[in-house]
């Protein structure tokens, strides 16, 4: 890159020392906290929300302003994709892919697409506050269309979403609440301990030696995992602030993911042909007649 002339950069340094005079006296003067300091992007790739306000908790709106702690972050080589990030769940066997009756498929991350609705919500510090979770990824027990709906009913594990994509902070990280689950018939109740062996059971899955492959696009990936803990961690989360008062050990898990081949784009730019999604009349047939042993089975339970 060709360096500015002289003059250019003359000019450029004059009118910073002259915005800095500006700026200097009154923010002195002015309490320091509120000096807007640029936040930091961590050598995992996310920035830390206590920097900017936020808190590694969510909130979860039905349990006393109480939440779960936010116990690992994903960040994919390349940033925020949601499609590359549930592929890669698939690959460790959370949420579900599902086909439409045009046979064109969808990743989501619960029994048929359906939600349980207490959704809970999250400030990662980017600017956005207290933001909706996007997703929750169920268990699917290594079945993509109706494993999930087998988590809902047994218990296990699973993750909330929330990516960090505000104007200050946009670090494409996606931040997760992992935890293990009790059974519908024990009101989903996380297990003791459940959000450190939730987050264990995520990273133990993501590691595992040669990597991951995506049983829908055949993707393979390989995610290394990092320990962050200490200060700008969970020094201001107390064990009253968690939900069902379940203790952490305060490490939240960075696990950084790269994609190490891919058809899906290997074929699509060699042939530019459709890859996913081809009509699957079984599969639509098989799910309609899930939806309704479902519903069936749900209206059992209630
Ligand atoms: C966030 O989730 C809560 C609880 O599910 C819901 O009531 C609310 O409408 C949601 N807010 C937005 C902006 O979607
Ligand atoms: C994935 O691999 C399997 C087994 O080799 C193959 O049958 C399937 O067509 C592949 N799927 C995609 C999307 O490449
Ligand atoms: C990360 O923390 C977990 C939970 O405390 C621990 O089991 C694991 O050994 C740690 N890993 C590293 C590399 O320190
Ligand atoms: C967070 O905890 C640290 C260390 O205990 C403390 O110095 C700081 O004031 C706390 N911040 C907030 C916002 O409570």
């Amino acid at each position: 890159m060709p360096s500015p002339r002289p003059s250019t950069t003359r000019r450029l340094l004059g009118l910073t020392l002259a915005v800095s005079a500006a700026l200097a006296l009154p923010s002195a003067i002015a309490s320091p906290f509120h000096q807007k300091r640029a936040p930091v992007l961590e050598p995992g790739g996310y920035y830390n929300p206590t920097s900017n306000g936020g808190k590694w908790l969510t909130l979860a709106r039905n349990a006393d302003g109480k939440g779960e702690p936010l116990n690992a972050v994903v960040v994919l080589d390349g940033g925020a994709n949601d499609d590359l990030f549930d592929d890669w769940s698939l690959s460790i066997n959370f949420g579900s892919y599902l086909l439409d009756s045009q046979g064109v498929g969808s990743y989501v991350g619960e029994c048929l697409g359906q939600s349980d609705g207490a959704r809970q919500a999250a400030n990662l510090g980017d600017g956005q506050g207290m933001r909706n979770q996007t997703d929750i990824l169920r268990e699917n027990f290594g079945d993509v269309t109706y494993g999930t709906c087998r988590e809902s009913a047994e218990g296990g594990e699973h993750f909330r979403v929330f990516p960090q994509v505000g104007p200050e902070a946009d670090s494409g990280a996606y931040f997760l609440a992992a935890s293990s689950e009790e059974p519908l018939s024990q009101n989903h109740m996380i297990v003791p301990n459940g959000y450190d062996l939730g987050r264990d059971e995520v990273v133990r899955r993501a590691t595992v030696s040669g990597g991951t492959k995506s049983p829908v696009t055949n993707r393979t990936f390989e995610t290394t995992a990092t320990n962050a803990s200490g200060p700008g961690y969970f020094a201001n989360v107390s064990i009253d602030e968690i939900n069902h008062g379940i203790a952490t050990d305060g490490v939240v898990a960075v696990l950084n993911v790269k994609v190490t081949s891919d058809p899906v784009a290997a074929k699509s730019t060699s042939a530019g042909i459709r890859t996913l999604g081809s009509p699957s009349p079984l599969l639509v047939a098989q799910s309609a007649s899930f939806a309704l042993f479902a519903l069936f089975a749900l209206a059992l339970l209630a």
